[in-house]
């Protein structure tokens, strides 16, 4: 009797086994339980959004860590197009309106064409599109932790 009840419980546990198994397989989620450094999420699922990232007014330009780092962009962007048609960065910080705009000049690497630098009578293409390189800085937490140093040089 002993034996036939531990067969009974024995089987039930590798049934149970199974289903969940193929239950699995049937429905890895749509990403495959894979994470990202933003955590799991099922493509079937709609994630509410990330709150929107403040850019403090007051604290002025953070300091470059490295050389020839992109200054970080001490202002908000939202709204600013830049697109085929219009370009509002340089509304303000081409050389032409950045003194009266009281905005930084874009430096003259941003004339200079990549591949011979020669300087250009207008901004480079590849200069064009402003926050491929600018970003606006915000109190951002690392995705990665890690331990980078800023250079001697600017130390
Ligand atoms: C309305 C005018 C205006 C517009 C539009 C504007 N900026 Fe600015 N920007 C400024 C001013 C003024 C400063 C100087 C710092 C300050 O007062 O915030 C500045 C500072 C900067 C700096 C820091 C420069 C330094 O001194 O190191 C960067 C980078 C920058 N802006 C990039 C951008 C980018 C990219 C855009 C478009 C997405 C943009 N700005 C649009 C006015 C503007
Ligand atoms: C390919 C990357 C790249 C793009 C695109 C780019 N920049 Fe820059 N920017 C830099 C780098 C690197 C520096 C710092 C070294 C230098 O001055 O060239 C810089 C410097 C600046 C500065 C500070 C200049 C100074 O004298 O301190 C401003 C302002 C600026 N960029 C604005 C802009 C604007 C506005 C645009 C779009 C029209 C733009 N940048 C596009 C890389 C880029």
């Amino acid at each position: 009797m002993k034996q036939l009840v531990l067969a009974v419980m024995a089987l039930g546990m590798v049934l149970t086994g199974a289903a969940h198994g193929s239950e699995k397989l049937d429905n890895p989620g749509g990403t495959g339980g894979i994470e990202s450094l933003r955590g799991a999420t099922q493509l079937e699922e709609t994630r509410p959004a990330d709150p929107m990232k403040r850019f403090p007014r007051d604290q002025g330009v953070i300091d470059s860590d490295y050389v020839y780092q992109p200054p970080l962009i001490p202002h908000t962007v939202r709204n600013y197009e830049v697109s085929l048609n219009a370009n509002k960065c340089l509304a303000c910080h081409s050389w032409k309106n950045a003194n009266e705009m009281g905005a930084t000049k874009i430096s003259v690497t941003h004339y200079q064409s990549p591949r011979e630098g020669q300087v250009l009578s207008d901004v480079s293409p590849s200069r064009y599109f402003c926050l491929q390189c600018h970003v606006p800085q915000a109190d951002a937490k690392p995705l990665v932790e890690n331990n980078f140093k800023r250079v001697d040089s600017l130390n």
